[in-house]
């Protein structure tokens, strides 16, 4: 059947689409931006009808109403990554989090605990009848290819990105068309601290690296120090709008790099308006699988690849816990280890973990003699390479225990470096000098 006729049949009311997702059903939301809200909304409007559904999602963005109070006994949240939508739900007990790498989730839902219906958000079909996922290839691709069912929202906003990205109408159980603006990420407020954390993270950047950078006000003040440098590539989980301004400006051209060259790599995109239309239909970008992007194995074949992510505690022997304020799960591991793996893979890479020295306005100190009591280690003192903050750099890889916290201690913030040298002299009966 031509395509056409079969996408025409399969356009249908977001209330007769969501009549495809049946109680006890296992259910995987598209992600980040491209999250489909037009279908959750109509599905938790017309919650009666199911029992049992379980919502799995990694970042919740917009609302996440299906895990209101209210919705207990119809839906339960399976986080993957807990956010500011997500976590209520997971702190008071509607909803659960699941450990898990970025790298790994798509396996998750095809195979280890495959998954009933996928539903997502997608570009009108092309000319040949194939949509593109757009900003969020992810996990969502994958599984939407595995999956029995798949409800997609046609959103014509929705970049056209490519790579890997498509599904012909074929895959596609049913269609909801609905157009809305593609959701947006505010640019961070980049402040001092951050602006000291960026100049030093940069330091560590040579001209023709490749680099992965997290999302938020520190990515971002990095991006602010690279503009002498040259030929630097991405190979990233993610991008936002400051790798844009790098790219035009022709830093960021790819040219060195040994995989993919002359294009950047990315699984999903977060952003404004600017960035979706940089991306639309824009060969120089490239978007896969995240079980293909994440995999530390293909970080790895990158040679000089740099991964900059974040924490909210280190601890004296390099311990990194990015994920939980300690029995409080706030967010998740995201692409963390895949990259800081990927980095030590790396001929040449090298994996930073930047933060700002202190927390709570400067009450609590991110270096700590301990991790909090119930906090997770998300990057392991056996992986951990270089920690900056706003007072400097330590590289604590092939360091003892001794000169690890020491290198910790002088990137500390001077209010809480006398506590934390006491400690040293306590753990290691001997003078810190
Ligand atoms: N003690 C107590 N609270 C702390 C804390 C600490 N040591 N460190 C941070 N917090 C609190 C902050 O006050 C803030 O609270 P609020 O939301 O109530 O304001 C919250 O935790 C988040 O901290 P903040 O420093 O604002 O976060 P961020 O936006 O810089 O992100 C991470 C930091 C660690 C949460 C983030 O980088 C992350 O999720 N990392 C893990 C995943 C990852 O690396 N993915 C790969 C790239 S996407």
């Amino acid at each position: 059947m031509e395509w056409q006729k079969l996408y025409k049949e399969k356009c249908m009311s977001v209330e007769k689409a969501i009549q495809f997702i049946h109680s006890n059903d296992r259910v995987a939301l598209g992600q980040a931006v491209g999250v489909p809200l037009a279908i959750t909304d109509a599905m938790v409007a017309h919650k009666e009808d199911y029992e049992n559904v379980e919502i799995i999602q990694m970042v919740s963005m917009g609302n996440a109403k299906f895990s209101e109070p209210g919705t207990e006994g119809h839906f339960k949240l399976n986080s993957l990554f807990v956010g500011a939508q997500s976590k209520p739900a997971v702190k008071e007990g509607r909803g659960d989090f699941t450990p898990c790498s970025f790298s790994e989730i798509p396996n998750y839902l095809t195979e280890l605990h495959p998954v009933d219906v996928v539903i997502l958000q997608v570009s009108p079909p092309d000319k040949h009848g194939y949509v593109s996922c757009g900003v969020s290839v992810d996990y969502t691709l994958p599984a939407a290819r595995a999956a029995k069912t798949v409800i997609a929202q046609v959103n014509k906003n929705m970049p056209r990105t490519l790579g890997d990205t498509t599904l012909h109408v074929s895959e596609i159980t049913a269609f909801v068309e609905i157009d809305h603006p593609v959701l947006e990420l505010a640019l961070p407020k980049i402040g001092e601290v951050e602006k000291a954390i960026g100049e030093h993270c940069a330091e560590l950047i040579k001209d023709g690296d490749t680099l992965q950078l997290g999302i938020g006000a520190i990515p971002d003040a990095v991006l602010l120090f690279l503009k002498e440098k040259k030929d630097l590539g991405i190979h990233s989980e993610m991008i936002s709008d400051g790798v844009v301004e790098l790219i035009e400006s022709g830093v960021i051209t790819n040219a060195r790099k040994n995989l993919h060259p002359g294009k950047s790599v990315v699984t999903f995109l977060m952003g404004t308006k600017r960035l979706y239309d940089y991306v639309d239909d824009n060969p120089s970008l490239a978007m896969y699988p995240v079980d293909y992007v994440n995999n530390p194995y293909v970080v790895g074949q990158n040679d000089n690849l740099v991964s900059i992510n974040s924490c909210v505690q280190v601890d004296l022997m390099g311990q990194v816990a990015s994920e939980s304020v300690g029995y409080t799960q706030i967010s998740g591991i995201g692409g963390q280890v895949d990259f800081v793996q990927g980095a030590r893979i790396s001929k040449g890479g090298r994996s930073i973990i930047a933060i700002g020295s202190t927390a709570a306005k400067g009450k609590i100190s991110k270096i700590v003699p301990l991790l909090d009591e119930g906090a997770a280690v998300t990057t392991s003192r056996t992986q951990v390479d270089y920690i900056v903050t706003e007072y400097g750099i330590a590289h604590l890889r092939g360091k003892t225990l001794k000169e690890r916290a020491k290198a910790l201690i002088q990137i500390a913030h001077p209010d809480f470096q006398d506590g934390l040298k006491a400690e040293y002299e306590k753990r290691f009966h001997c003078r810190y000098e």
